[in-house]
């Protein structure tokens, strides 16, 4: 059967539930998923895709990188999709970076506050700014498809540091910007770009 990984790092825990969901829609194509945070995960050998998440936490997550450049060279073999939860997203218009199609939650991105000239904050908060390392750490593949989402942010789970970061830079308000419909419609489509759907996978297998 194919077999599918959802690996999720998360600082304050929503990107876990975000993973879990990804990895119910996979499912819902007749593949086997496992769901782990990158910390549980060894090698990739089971696998036929793989799912990377994780938030942005000044950058995106320090772990997600690190696992993406662990195990480069298994996804030249082993299709790969990211997705970024966040909580600010300038609307740029962007739905590819670096080749690699993107998929933004639509209720994310805010617009610049004046058209054509960013500030520091509004070119911080870019979506190929976001992006450029992830693909810096797969190169030279590129993951199939990215999904960047809004995330949840609550002050009191934070160190004072991370409070300050998120006032000056980030600029968002608290509370819950998860969009399940966005989230799980991305993830549907995952069974199709990894070119992986069961059926098509069992006939090619009986075929060998
Ligand atoms: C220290 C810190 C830094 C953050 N940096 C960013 C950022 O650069 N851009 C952004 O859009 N969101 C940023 N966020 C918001 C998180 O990405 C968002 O709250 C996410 O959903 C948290 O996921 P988690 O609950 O799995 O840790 C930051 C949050 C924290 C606490």
């Amino acid at each position: 059967m194919i077999r599918i990984l959802v690996a999720y790092a998360t600082m304050a825990g929503s990107t876990a539930d975000v993973a879990r969901a990804v990895g119910e829609e996979i499912a819902k194509s007749g593949l086997q998923v496992d769901v782990l945070p990158l910390s549980e995960i060894k090698d990739l050998e089971a696998y036929d895709g793989v799912v990377v998440g994780g938030p942005m936490i000044m950058g995106w997550h320090r772990a997600s990188l690190r696992f993406l450049k662990k195990h480069r060279d298994a996804f030249q073999r082993i299709p790969l999709a990211v997705f970024v939860m966040a909580m600010s997203l300038t609307r740029t218009g962007e739905t590819s970076v670096g080749g690699v199609p993107v998929y933004v939650d639509e209720k994310l991105p805010k617009p610049p506050e004046k058209e054509g000239s960013l500030n520091f904050r509004e070119r911080y908060a870019r979506l190929s700014k976001y992006l450029q390392p992830i693909l810096l750490a797969t190169r030279p593949v590129k993951p199939v498809s990215i999904g960047i989402f809004g995330g949840r942010l609550e002050y009191g789970r934070l160190k004072w540091w991370a409070v300050l970061f998120v006032m000056l830079i980030v600029q968002a308000p608290a509370g819950e910007r998860r969009n399940w419909p966005a989230i799980r419609a991305w993830a549907a489509g995952l069974p199709a770009a990894f070119q992986l759907e069961s059926t098509k996978v069992d006939v090619l297998k009986q075929a060998a």
